[in-house]
């Protein structure tokens, strides 16, 4: 298990190294991004298999029969938000397979009433089943709960920080509905800021070559920053702008959106002329944002998806729909969702299949720890020294779960330096570092490092 306190003194940045897997190897997935695109692409060959040899009799879509491949082996779900498609997709999914269940869905019941952290949850758990799927309110979450299982941890979402499976199924959806994952033209609208099912998507979408037009649902509802920069920096797709110009745009009647490209610095703000394959759509997420928070909502309805670009556009929804999306659209054929909800069976049977080692043909890596060495070094410092994560819905904030947690970042060099959460995954800028023999250590300003007793140096001029 990994160092689950801040140690008393900074330790330095370490270089990356390889983990050795020991007999207690497993593999966690808390972000898309903890997949490979082979190891995807596998997952979904495992999904197409179940559904032709498991497959309904009438109905292609969906799981008709069971197997026994898990037969003695139990899944749990530690459900702190509401879920329909998630937790039960994911139960269907194992006993699908053969195996068993068991649930604790309503917070309210569990020992989290009695102010039980997470960390010593996932401890329980891990000796009542042999997987664990959990989602919570915490940006980061996850991560902590996989810091802390002895079983292989799925993300069923986290705060507004990822959901890993849901985007497996989009994928495999688009996959199914277009033919390939290559170059396809998609359209991601809604609550961009507040939708983790987009943010973990839109890694996907770049890392497959697709070009990704940005259409915030309203106003204040674009990319978060960090999840823009990660797009643009780490996975060679272009920025959607920060302004509201999109909007804007929109209500002037002028239909221009950005298209995305893995070429960088080829970005094009351009009309859209071309074909659009797919149209995601997401609620507008009320739960992350503040009471009253809500502005003017994009509405797609037939007349919106009547224009010429859209005559092909299969239109994705994750789920729940609360007025954005027309229920007059439920019987064309361009609707993907519901087919997109039921893949949810096949693709998780095939997750939990590879997790679990049932079939050697989706055989996923497994790792010290649970998770491969990261490609950035990571630095962990005492929280009462220097900065902490600037995310208030980040895990490391929570009364309860945050004395669990390190105060750990990935330190993300390029273009300047910033650390990035290791639980949530937002970025901080702006640093500056301190220096004391030697030792370092990350800190808001000059005058917190000197309090401290470091001699501060702006980042930038460390690089
Ligand atoms: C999504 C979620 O929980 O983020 N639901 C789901 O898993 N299908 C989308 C949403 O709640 O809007």
């Amino acid at each position: 298990m990994a160092t689950k306190k801040s140690p008393k003194k900074p330790v330095k940045a370490a270089p990356r190294k390889r983990a050795r897997p020991s007999g207690n190897a497993l593999r966690h997935i808390t972000s898309i991004n903890d997949l490979t695109d082979d190891e995807i692409n596998k997952i979904f060959a495992a999904a197409a298999r179940y559904l032709k040899e498991l497959g309904h009799p009438s109905v292609k879509h969906r799981i008709g029969k069971s197997a026994k491949a898990a037969s003695g082996k139990i899944l749990a779900t530690l459900f702190y938000e509401p879920s329909t498609r998630t937790r039960l997709s994911f139960e269907s999914a194992a006993l699908r397979l053969g195996g068993g269940t068991i649930s604790s869905a309503d917070p309210t019941t569990s020992s989290a009433a009695k102010g039980e952290s997470l960390a010593d949850t996932v401890r329980v758990v891990s000796s009542y089943a042999d997987i664990l799927v959990i989602r919570h309110p915490r940006d980061g979450a996850a991560k902590l709960a996989a810091e802390y299982a002895s079983i292989p941890v799925v993300n069923g979402g986290d705060g507004a920080h990822e959901h890993p499976t849901q985007t497996l199924c989009d994928l495999f959806t688009l996959q199914r509905e277009k033919k390939s994952l290559k170059n396809l033209n998609v359209v991601i609208s809604g609550d961009l800021k507040g939708s983790r099912t987009i943010h973990s998507f839109v890694y996907a979408l770049a890392r497959f070559h697709a070009n990704i037009m940005l259409m915030p649902g309203g106003m204040g509802m674009e990319l978060p920053e960090h999840v823009d920069w990660r797009l643009r920096n780490e996975f060679h797709s272009h920025p959607q702008p920060k302004s509201d110009d999109q909007i804007a745009k929109k209500k002037n009647g002028i239909d221009v959106i950005y298209r995305t490209s893995d070429q960088p610095h080829q970005l094009a703000l351009m009309p859209v002329k071309e074909e659009i394959d797919i149209f995601y759509l997401t609620r507008f997420q009320k739960e992350r944002w503040a009471e009253g928070q809500r502005n003017d909502y994009l509405k797609v309805d037939k007349q919106f998806l009547g224009e010429d670009k859209y005559k092909h556009a299969s239109v994705l929804h994750p789920l729940p729909r609360v007025g954005e999306l027309d229920k007059d659209l439920d019987d064309t054929p361009r609707a993907a969702y519901f087919r997109q909800a039921a893949y949810g069976v096949p693709v998780r049977m095939a997750l939990i299949a590879a997790l679990l080692d049932l079939d050697k043909r989706t055989f996923l890596k497994k790792f010290d720890g649970g998770f491969d060495a990261s490609d950035y070094p990571i630095h962990v410092q005492p929280r009462e020294l220097g900065t902490v994560c600037h995310n208030k819905n980040c895990i490391t904030h929570d009364e309860h779960d945050g004395p669990y947690t390190a105060n750990k970042f990935y330190v993300v060099k390029k273009g300047g330096l910033r650390l990035r959460c290791f639980y949530c995954e937002a970025d901080i800028e702006n640093l500056v570092i301190g220096t004391k023999g030697g030792e370092i250590a990350y800190f808001e300003n000059s005058s917190a490092a000197v309090k401290a007793g470091y001699s501060p140096q702006r980042a930038k001029a460390v690089e």
